[in-house]
């Protein structure tokens, strides 16, 4: 495997292709397993695909799952709700439903809804226990899903999903954890604008540093299967 860099010249450009990958994904894994387990990520970046994606899949979406990389601890009709944003993007706009995994982000034990939603998440996939792919952006502080520098969800070696800090280390995050992440068999990146430059030049060129860096941990593999999607602003810092 190794990693994919994939840039467009425009952020439409960028949904489009980011689209028809998920897309591609998708039907290799229907053809092989009946099914496409993918999960999806919150954040403005990501974002931009869900509309593009819901007009141009030209999937069977009743053999798509739906599951998420991370959710906010809030209520799915709050505004930072990752599945509110979602079912407005994404969901309201498809002819047939997937199945939706949503994380209970409004669980008043954050610890258990992460179990449950482990527990939720092998009760659909394999007994290899792989995502068919995993949609994720990145953050201006190297952070992917909810996996922000220093946390110790870093550190999680075999639960799939763990409650975390947030990014100012207050607020609660359920997030995916990187031994699941780590076995999809496809990741996507997301990642545009020019304040993503710098970030993602540490991360793919400078030195390994996934306790401040985290997102290395997936874009450094290169035992992975990682395609970097990213506009010209955001890879304006590359080689
Ligand atoms: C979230 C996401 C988070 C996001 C990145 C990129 O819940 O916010 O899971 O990981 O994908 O922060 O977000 P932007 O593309 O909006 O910068």
């Amino acid at each position: 495997m190794s990693l994919h860099v994939k840039p467009s010249t425009t952020t439409d450009a960028l949904a489009a292709a980011g689209s028809a990958l998920l897309s591609d994904w998708a039907r290799e894994a229907i053809a092989a397993r009946g099914r496409a387990v993918i999960a999806l990520a919150g954040g403005g970046t990501p974002r931009l695909l869900y509309p593009v994606w819901a007009a141009r899949a030209g999937l069977d979406w009743t053999r798509v799952i739906l599951a998420f990389g991370d959710e906010r601890a809030v209520p799915p009709t709050h505004a930072d709700s990752n599945y509110g944003m979602v079912q407005e993007a994404l969901l309201a706009h498809l002819d047939a439903a997937p199945r939706v995994l949503r994380m209970a982000g409004e669980h008043p034990r954050l610890e258990q809804a992460a179990a449950d939603y482990a527990r939720d998440l092998r009760g659909v996939l394999d007994a290899d226990g792989r995502l068919d792919a995993a949609l994720l952006g990145l953050g201006a502080d190297g952070h992917t899903a909810s996996l922000f520098p220093g946390s110790a969800a870093l550190d999680e070696a075999k639960r799939w999903c763990v409650a975390a800090p947030g990014p100012d280390g207050t607020s609660r995050r359920l997030t995916l954890t990187f031994p699941l992440l780590k076995r999809a068999r496809h990741i996507a990146f997301l990642v545009a604008g020019a304040d993503k430059a710098a970030v993602l030049r540490a991360v793919l060129h400078g030195p390994l540093d996934t306790r401040h860096l985290p997102a290395q941990t997936l874009l450094r593999d290169a035992a992975l299967d990682v395609h970097l999607l990213l506009d010209a602003a955001a890879a304006a810092g590359l080689d």
